[in-house]
């Protein structure tokens, strides 16, 4: 079994092929003088099971992911299996307004079309999980992973922004072994979000605040305001898919004790593998 890295995910790659006792494939990446992307294996794929791991997300990986796609396919191997830690467009996952597309069913589409078999992690609408139709598609949950490490960090309550992703931060006070609760969140647009003041027992505790991604940062910035008022002892914000748009980390870190996110997308604040949870889907 080999394992192959994009250039958007190289840590979590690795991480994959150690927990699957795979080879790591040598890939090269480059750009063309015109930014056209470059992709070439120099490992004989031939009969071999293949994982591809490649983040979907700024839209130059989603062309590399594609590209990768079809040299690994190029040596007949006995399978492939995408995995894409971060599925980017998973927001659009309907027409909010007439003549939109739906776009993350147009990335699934093309994603499809060169696989056996589709993984994800954590994908914020699950119904782009069925438009991958005729391959096996799996959603893989970071929750364990997630709980784990706040339990190391001696969290006391876990909390998520709003009643949407209430459940999520259930399974992760499970794991920590402590209580979770929500928060109160209207988005009033992509860059503006509202948070109703909600009395919680707070007071002198040490709280993690989960999301599935952090964008602009602004739903945890107003979380953390909301919870330092009530006088947590201290926050720790975690999320799966740390995107970190505008500049987004000094403002959370002006508000948040310590900021963490898992390694689907690749960022200096990534403290989390979900290698384990994706070695365990892949190996079923
Ligand atoms: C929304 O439904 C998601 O779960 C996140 O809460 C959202 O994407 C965070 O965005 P931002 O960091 O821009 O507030």
């Amino acid at each position: 079994m080999f394992v192959v890295g994009g250039s958007a995910s190289p840590s979590l790659s690795k991480e994959l092929a150690k927990s699957l006792r795979a080879k790591l494939a040598k890939v090269e990446t480059k750009r063309f003088p015109d930014d056209e992307c470059y992709v070439r294996i120099d490992d004989d794929l031939a009969d071999e099971d293949v994982i591809l791991v490649q983040t979907a997300w700024p839209d130059k990986n989603i062309m590399e992911l594609l590209l990768l796609q079809d040299a690994i396919k190029e040596f007949d191997v006995a399978s492939l299996t995408t995995v894409v830690p971060y599925f980017g467009y998973s927001r659009q996952d309907k027409q909010f307004k007439p003549g939109e597309p739906i776009s993350a069913r147009a990335l699934a589409r093309m994603i499809q079309m060169s696989t056996d078999e589709f993984i994800t992690v954590d994908i914020h609408a699950p119904s782009v999980i069925d438009w991958f139709e005729g391959i096996p598609a799996k959603n893989v949950a970071a929750y364990p992973q997630i709980g784990k490490y706040l339990k190391g960090k001696g969290t006391q309550l876990v909390l998520s922004p709003d009643e949407g992703r209430a459940e999520h931060a259930k399974h992760v006070a499970d794991v920590v072994n402590c209580e979770s609760d929500y928060l109160v969140k209207e988005r009033i647009d992509g860059e503006t979000v509202k948070m109703t003041p909600k009395r919680l027992d707070v007071k002198g505790k040490k709280v993690a605040i989960v999301d599935d991604i952090i964008s602009t940062g602004g739903t945890i910035v107003k979380a953390a305001e909301q919870l330092k008022k009530q006088g947590c002892a201290s926050i720790v914000a975690v999320c799966t898919h740390g995107v970190f748009a505008n500049n987004a980390i000094p403002r959370l870190e002006a508000v948040c004790d310590e900021l963490c996110t898992t390694d689907t997308i690749e960022n200096p604040k990534t403290c989390i593998t979900v290698a384990p949870e994706i070695a365990r889907i892949a190996k079923d």
